[in-house]
Formats: C-alpha cells, structure tokens, sequence
C-alpha cells in the first residue's frame, strides 16, 4: 500500500489497482481530498502493471460531496474539474465502489468513472439545490444521460438521496454488492469487463436519453407548472432545470458552459449563502458548549404523554414512528377514545397514499396504549405533559408525577409560553425537568425546541438533544422566558400586524407582504385556519380588539366559513368587504386616523422588531447563538431557508438599517420599537450578528 497524502492510498488487488480515501467525517471533496484523487488516478494509469482502477472510500460514507466549507474561499490544489479530466482521459476502467452516501460532487465523480457499483444500502443523489446550488462538475450534463431528463430533473431539484436498487434500476449503479463485501464485489467487476473486454463507457458520450427528449420543451414546461408551489422563491431550482434542458439541447461540452455560469452565479448569490449557512447552524445547534459530547445519556425505552389533544397525539406519534411504545394518560375516556383514534386515523390516510403498509400501521398502534390513570405511567422513562395551558393543572400534573415516576425519569413539559422552572418547582426533582416544545402538527414540524431551566441537569439537556435527533426533529436548546425563541419572537410579530391593519393596511395586504417574502402564509391567513377563537369566549367578550369584534360577529375563521377573509365552498379565500368596514369602523371608533401604508413599512415592521428581540434574547442568553435562533425559525415558523432565518437576515439588510429604521420608527411610535443595547453595540463596533 502507498499513501499518497493524509487521505488518500494506492493499493494493488494483483492487476487491480484500489484508490481508497479516507477523510472523515464523510470524506468530503476538500483539497486533500482532490489532491489524492488526481495523484491516484495518475499514478494508476501510469503504472503498465495496473489494468483497472477501483475508487472506494473508508469509513461511513463514499464521497459526500465538495466540502462546503471551502466554499467562498480560495480554491486550493487540484481542482474537480482537473480529477474528472484525469479519470475521463483514463484508458484503463475506473470503477467506483459506493456505499453510505454518494452525493453531489461525490456521484459527480462516480459518474465519471466507467461503472458503479454500490451496496444495497447506499443512496446517490444530488442534493446541491438544497444548498441552494446545482451540481457544478459535470452532474447536471451527465445524470439526464444515464437516468434521462424526467428522472433527472427529480433528483436533482429535489435532492433526493435515491436508494442503491432503485439507482440500479435507472441504470445510475451498475452492479449491486453483497452487503459489508464492497472491495471484493468491485475488485471482481473490474475483473469481470477486463475480461469481456468491455469497451470505456464515458457517460458524456451517451446521448440516446437526451436526444429523445429534444423538441420536447412540454417536458420542462409540464414540471415547472407541476412544481411552482414548490419551488416559490427559490431560484435553486429553476437554474438546475436551465441545465437538464441544457443537456437537452447542445453538445456535452456546451452544456457544461452553461452548467458553469449558472453554478457561479448560485454560488456567488445570497440565497445559496443563506441555505449553506442554514445547512450548519442545524448541526451547530447540537453544540451545547457545557454540556460535553461524552455526557452520560438516560436510556428512554418507554414514553408517556399526558393528555391526547392536537399536541399530545402528534407528540406520541413520533414515538411510535421511531419504535417506542408509547403510553397516553387522559381525564376522560371519551377524549383518550378521540385521542387514540385520531392517531388511527393519521396513519391510515398515510397509509391510503400508499407511505405506510396495513402492516406498518399495526405495529405502530401495538405499540400505543392509553390510560385514565397517572399512576399507569410509573414505568416510562420520559413522560411527556401536553394538557391545557394553565399553569395551575400544570403544576398539578407535575406534582402528582413527583410521586408516581421512577426515579430518573424526564420530566417534560410541552408548554408554549409557560415558566419550565416554575413547573419544576411542583416537584421534588427540578433537575429532571425540562421543556420539550413541539410545533403543530407535532408529527410533522421540524422543530423541538427544548427549554432548559435553572436545574435541568446536564444528561436531560444531553438526552433531550439525542432525542430530537432519533425522532427526526432538529434540536434547538433555549432558555426560560415568556414564549421561549420562537413564539416570544413571534409575539412582535403580531403585535405590528394588528396594528398595521389598525392604522390602514388591509390583513390581505400584510399576508401578501410575507408571503411574498416567502412565508408559506400570512398572519391573518393563519389566524383564520388555526380559528380566531382560540381563547375566545363570547361572555368575556368585550369588543376590545377586531379579532374580538370579527368573532363576535361570528367570523371564527376557516370554520365558520369567514374570518378575516370570506371562503368559498372550496375554503379558497378573498378579501372581505366586511372585514374591510369592520377595520374601519373599528380604527374610527378608536380615534386612529387610517392612511396608506407602503408594503416597505410593512415588512419593516413586522420583520425588524422580530431581529432586535432575537437580540435581546442573545443578551440574556435564552438562546446559545444567532444561527439557532434562525434554525427555530427555518424549521418551526416557515421562514424562508433562503433568506436565513431573521438573524442572517439582518445581516444582509445590514445592522446599520435595521437600527435606523427602529431608531425612526420608535420617535414615530413608540418604546415597541426600542432598539435592544446588542444591535446598538455591534452597530457601534461596525459588526454583525455573524460575528458573535
Ligand atoms: N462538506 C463539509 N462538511 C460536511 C459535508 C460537506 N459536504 N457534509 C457533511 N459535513 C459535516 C457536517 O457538517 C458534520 O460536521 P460536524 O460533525 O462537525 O457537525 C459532519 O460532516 C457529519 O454530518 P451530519 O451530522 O450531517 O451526518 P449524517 O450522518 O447525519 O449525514 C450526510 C451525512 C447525509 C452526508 C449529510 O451530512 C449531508 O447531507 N451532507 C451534505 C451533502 C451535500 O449537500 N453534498 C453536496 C455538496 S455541494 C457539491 O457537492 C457541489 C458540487 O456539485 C460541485
Ligand atoms: P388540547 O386542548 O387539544 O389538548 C389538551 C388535552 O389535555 C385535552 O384532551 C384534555 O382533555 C387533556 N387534559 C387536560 N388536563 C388533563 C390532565 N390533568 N390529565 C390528562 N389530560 C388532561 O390542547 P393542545 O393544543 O394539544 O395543547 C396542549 C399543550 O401544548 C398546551 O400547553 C399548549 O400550549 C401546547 N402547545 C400547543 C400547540 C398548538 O399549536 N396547539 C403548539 C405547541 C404547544
């Protein structure tokens, strides 16, 4: 064996020659990495011993992909580009052996070589518009050739991690290996075409895919109709399209031109910066700098969720998914009958669309059981609290846990707004204690935010964390306070659109502001489908605020048919007349003089008082970093990921501005708008929320 540098060796298989890397994690393409390649291939083809080279990587993966984080910086070593020419100008086959993940520049790689062959359990895929990017050696001109441009176009604007059998049955991997017996199956392929004198199949000389699907734009048209919801202010996308009709229509290499311009041109722009920050503030998240990797962790072989509402079954659910049982407390029978058939009835539409087999669907309700008796949870080791929002039942169901769970046992709290540490304090044990914040639907949202309290010891924050991870969710660690990260931040929010649309803008109006900004909907769009009711009575009512006044006039929301929009037979929304006069009569009532409000101020003051709260809530340290406070808003609140999340995004706008504008709008209009001593301070010292 040969090292050729830190990560890369030649070995020889008799007239075999076996390139391996080894860069962990995921053996991703940095310049070592590249170096390696180009000096192995070389030294391959050059040596008249070797008839055949085999590229396989060591550890968990194959080539993950080109190591983001050498992007934006000066390249260094050998290029992509200078490997792929190396390993197409080979006269002798190059094989590569795939197992874990082969993405983006990985399987760029691998479809340079002349045959894959991959285990059964690796995936291949091109995930770069997740990154905001497209694949840019050579990917996007040679996957329509092999798999053609439908499939092609699939893969690649969604980023889908294809399995090894169904890559086999694109034609994308060659040959399927024994499960754990890579080298040799490969080693033995290459063997194999040696011996049938195969010819060097180069995937940029396949054309028939493509040329069948030349004069055919209806293909790209058809798939951008399909998918425009999807791909909605995204500009990822449609460049990766650009390149499949590209492969279309010219030759290999001016394919690979326009491949190249458009790659730049992502890479260069703020939306790809903004998804590849996002990309790392996810696992950046899982870093609590006091709480160390080797932190013992509590083994949860069971679970309890007390009450089966909206949240409790959506909680529960999770945990079913990943193979724990999972035991529900309710008061009454009728609402754990609800409860439990509500999660029937989840998984069994999961199952009509063809996600989930009959099978599949039992093993998981087997797995679920419900109760009216705490008492019947003393033998889990997380217990989940979702009953009302009352500090009161709360602290009773706490109280009454204290006695009945084994000793160990998480105590966890699903509450939106509610002190963790005064829940605790219900109980004899306040270090077991923590918060667990699901988001609704709770079997689908990404995100858990887990609320540390004072006491909460270091193995509950550490298995907390773990936990997020085994059932899907991204982990994002906050401290206590009103609302924690999301909804404190979500209160401002709504604070200005109320009043917005108190001083003359419509709530369409403000809806249309976010969306555009690239919410999936606005604030009143989603006051109307979650009900305006919600914590609404008609005794208490007092007219006091237009939410009161519409539901009084029995505009509920979606349910009742109107809310601050009126809904036809199909729930498809308008602007309503009513509304509108309601607004106004409202605001004259209430003494405010109604202008014209530019969609600017708008998004201004919906957005600006979100990013200095996040600031304030870093200066009190409820939150580690800026980048987790926008990963809780990627992937709990549907802020755009190619805008970053709030904090990036007040880098972009500049903190300088958002400063100002508060400045300006607080002499206008009030303390809501008092600028936290965090912005000042790093507007001060010239800097941004990046350099925390
Ligand atoms: N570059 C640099 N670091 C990477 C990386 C990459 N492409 N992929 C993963 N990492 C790092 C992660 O940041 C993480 O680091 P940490 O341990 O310090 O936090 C570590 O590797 C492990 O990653 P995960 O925690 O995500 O591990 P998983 O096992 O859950 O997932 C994975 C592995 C599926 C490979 C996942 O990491 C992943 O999806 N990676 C990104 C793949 C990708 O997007 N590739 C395309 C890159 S762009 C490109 O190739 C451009 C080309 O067309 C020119
Ligand atoms: P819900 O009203 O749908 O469900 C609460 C359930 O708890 C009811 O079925 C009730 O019968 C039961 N319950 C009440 N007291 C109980 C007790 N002592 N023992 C056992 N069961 C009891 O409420 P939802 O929406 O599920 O909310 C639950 C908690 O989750 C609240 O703290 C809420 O703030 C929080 N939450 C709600 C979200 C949402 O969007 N609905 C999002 C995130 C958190």
């Amino acid at each position: 064996m040969t090292a050729l540098n830190e990560v890369a060796d030649l070995s020889a298989e008799g007239e075999i020659a076996v390139l391996t890397l080894n860069s962990p994690p995921v053996n991703a393409l940095s310049a070592p990495v590249r170096d390696g390649l180009a000096e192995g291939f070389k030294r391959a083809i050059a040596d008249p011993a070797v008839k055949a080279i085999v590229l396989i990587c060591a550890g968990r993966t194959f080539i993950a992909g080109a190591d983001i984080s050498e992007f934006g910086k000066a390249p260094k070593g050998a290029s992509l580009y200078d490997v792929q020419a190396v390993m197409e100008g080979s006269p002798k086959p190059i094989v590569a052996a795939i197992h874990g993940t082969a993405l983006g520049g990985g399987l760029e790689v691998a479809l340079t070589a002349h045959y894959r062959v991959a285990v059964p359990s690796a995936k291949c895929g091109l995930p770069e518009v997740n990154l905001g990017l497209l694949p840019g050696a050579g990917g996007t001109q040679r996957l329509p050739r092999i798999v053609g441009p439908e499939k092609a176009l699939d893969m690649m604007t969604s980023g889908a991690h294809v399995p090894a059998k169904a890559a086999a049955a694109m034609g994308l991997v060659d040959d399927l290996a024994e499960e754990g017996e890579l080298r040799e199956a490969a080693v033995a392929f290459a063997r194999k075409i040696l011996a049938e004198n195969r010819p060097l199949k180069k995937v940029r000389d396949l054309n028939d895919k493509v040329e069948a699907a030349r004069g055919k734009p209806e293909i790209f048209a058809d798939f951008r109709k399909a998918n425009a919801r999807k791909f909605r202010g995204f500009l990822a996308p449609e460049y990766n399209i650009q390149c499949v009709e590209a492969a279309v229509n010219l030759p290999f290499d001016e394919g690979l031109k326009v491949e190249r311009k458009l790659f730049l041109e992502l890479m260069t722009g703020v939306q790809s910066a903004a998804q590849r920050y996002a990309f790392f503030a996810e696992r950046q998240a899982n870093k609590i700098p006091d709480v160390p990797e080797d932190t013992p962790l509590i083994p949860i072989a069971k679970v309890g969720v007390i009450g089966a509402g909206t949240m409790g079954g959506g909680i529960s659910m999770n945990f079913l998914n990943a193979g724990v049982p999972v035991r529900i407390v309710e008061t009454q029978q009728a609402a754990l009958d609800r409860g439990l058939a509500t999660i029937r009835k989840n998984y069994e539409n999961t199952a009509k669309k063809g996600r989930l087999t009959e099978d599949e669907v039992e093993k998981r309700m087997g797995l679920l059981s419900g109760s009216l008796n705490l008492e019947d949870l003393a033998d889990c080791d997380l217990i989940i609290e979702a009953v009302f929002e009352n500090m009161d039942i709360k602290k009773d169901v706490f109280g009454k846990l204290d006695k009945i769970a084994k000793q160990g046992t998480i105590l966890a709290s699903n509450t939106s707004y509610l002190n963790v540490d005064e829940i605790a304090a219900a109980t004899s044990r306040p270090e077991s204690v923590i918060g667990l914040h699901f988001f609704s639907p709770a079997n689908v949202m990404r995100l858990l935010e887990i609320v540390r309290g004072e006491a909460t010891s270091k193995p509950v924050i550490a298995t907390s964390m773990k936990l997020a991870k085994t059932i899907g969710k991204v982990g994002v660690l906050v401290g206590v306070c009103p609302g924690f990260v999301g909804n404190r931040m979500l209160s401002q929010r709504q604070r200005e659109a109320n009043k917005l649309i108190l001083e003359g803008a419509m709530p369409w109006d403000v809806d249309r502001v976010l969306y555009d900004f690239g919410f999936p909907m606005g604030p009143f769009a989603m006051s109307d489908l979650a009900g305006l009711d919600i914590g609404w009575s008609k005794e208490k009512s007092s007219s006091s605020t237009i939410r009161e006044v519409l539901c009084e006039m029995d505009r509920r929301g979606q349910k009742t048919g109107a809310g601050f929009y009126d809904y036809d037979e199909n729930r498809a929304a308008k602007p309503s007349p009513i509304t509108e006069q309601t607004i106004k009569d409202f605001a004259a009532k209430s003494g405010v003089n109604q202008r014209t409000i530019s969609d600017e101020e708008i998004l201004e003051r919906c957005v600006y008082p979100m990013i200095n709260e996040g600031a304030k809530i870093l200066e009190e340290g409820k939150a580690i970093r800026a980048s987790d406070i926008d990963t809780v808003w990627i992937n709990g609140y549907g802020w755009p990921v190619y805008r970053g999340g709030p904090m990036f995004y007040g880098d972009t706008v500049g903190l300088d501005k958002v400063l100002a504008k508060m400045k300006q709008f607080q002499a206008e209009m009030g303390d809501d708008f008092k600028p936290s001593a965090l912005l000042e301070k790093l507007v001060a010292e010239g800097k941004g929320f990046k350099d925390l």
